[in-house]
């Protein structure tokens, strides 16, 4: 999808009545608590500008101490002779707050880089003496369609966005485990969800970080180790060219800052789910399963030359495709009980 596609389908919802704040603020009753990190690390990857910088500046203000880091380079990845200090800027603005603001302080590692990785966890260390909280949200983007890609356009965003989010969480994962609590929110975004055109790198990239969260999330459990994946859509330098001017203003960055902020608090008992942040609205997105068909017929090859397999599977393939009365998997466990439940229902011979 491209900045066109976009504006055609915000001008063919503009005629859509929002409701004023005041309407919308009617729904605001029965206040909790205010959620606070007083005594947290955060650490957050590529919190220079964007998304990140959202996050880091909501979570300081409800007391957390942050680490802000960003390697301060080009969307493409590319640094060039001079960083851009963009850490420090955030961290300026942090600092010069209130005091029941949490304290910021700035690194510029690389989150793709080994030694990087863990320089940031150790700058965390040294500074505040833990890390409570990881958010994986470093990134750049070099799209091409896939027939131009080159291996190190490739290989550059993976890197940063698999490969970068893996090496952090490895380097907090002993610190995490023996204080017995965590929590790490990766980045995704719907072009790994459902692909987009010249973002073949960028998709794959994004895909497999709700892999690597979901395992996380499992290995976790045992030491109170939480991990989410977030799906946002925000104007950023990121999507400055994609996202036209109208939409941008509905898609502020720091919209999505409170749900990585929930995602990130001790109350929030949330692992292993992929949450979306888009303007303000927020929602799940889960992994669904159609009810499928078991056939009978279908056995090893060859048994004989008239027996009909692929012919089976053309012929039940409107059932096969169809997720008319789908369900939603969680988990492996939940996806092998269907399993055998349908081997139940469906006594077989035993293949020799
Ligand atoms: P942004 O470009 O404004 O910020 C990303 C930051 O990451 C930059 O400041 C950059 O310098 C930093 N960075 C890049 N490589 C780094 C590295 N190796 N080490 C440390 N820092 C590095 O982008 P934005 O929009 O704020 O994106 C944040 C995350 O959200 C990214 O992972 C992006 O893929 C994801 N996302 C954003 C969407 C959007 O609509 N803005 C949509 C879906 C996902």
């Amino acid at each position: 999808m491209n900045s066109n596609h976009i504006l055609t389908l915000v001008n063919k919802f503009k005629t859509v009545r929002l409701p004023t704040t005041a309407n919308a603020n009617r729904f605001n009753s029965g206040l909790s608590k205010t959620l606070r990190f007083d005594g947290q690390t955060a650490v957050l990857t590529g919190a220079g500008r964007g998304l990140g910088r959202c996050y880091a500046l909501l979570l300081a203000s409800r007391g957390a101490n942050v680490v802000v880091n960003d390697f301060g380079g080009t969307r493409s990845g590319d640094q060039g002779e001079i960083k851009e200090q963009v850490a420090d800027k955030v961290c300026d603005e942090i600092n010069q707050k209130h005091a029941s603001c949490g304290k910021a302080v700035a690194n510029y590692d690389s989150v793709s880089c080994e030694k990087g990785a863990q320089n940031l966890i150790n700058c965390a260390i040294k500074h505040f003496n833990r890390v409570d909280i990881l958010i994986n949200n470093a990134g750049i983007l070099r799209d091409k369609s896939f027939i131009k890609m080159s291996i190190e356009d490739w290989d550059q965003v993976c890197n940063i966005h698999l490969r970068g989010s893996f090496l952090v969480s490895k380097a907090c994962w002993p610190i995490m485990r023996q204080q017995e609590y965590g929590k790490i929110v990766m980045t995704s975004s719907t072009s790994g969800l459902y692909g987009n055109f010249g973002q073949a790198n960028y998709a794959a990239a994004k895909m497999a970080l709700i892999g690597l969260s979901n395992t996380l999330a499992i290995e976790g459990k045992k030491s109170n180790i939480y991990c989410n994946t977030v799906v946002p859509m925000a104007a950023s330098r990121m999507t400055q060219d994609i996202i036209p001017e109208e939409l941008a203003k509905r898609l502020k960055p720091a919209y999505v800052a409170p749900l990585v902020a929930w995602l990130s608090h001790k109350d929030c008992q949330e692992s292993g789910t992929i949450f979306e942040g888009a303007g303000k609205w927020f929602g799940r997105h889960s992994l669904q399963r159609g009810r499928g068909k078991y056939l009978s017929g279908i056995c090893e090859y060859p048994h004989n030359e008239d027996e009909r397999t692929v012919e089976l599977i053309s012929e039940n393939w409107n059932e096969i495709s169809s997720l008319q009365a789908a369900t939603q998997v969680d988990s492996f466990t939940g996806h092998m009980s269907m399993l055998l439940e349908e081997f139940e229902n469906n006594p077989d011979k035993v293949d020799q």
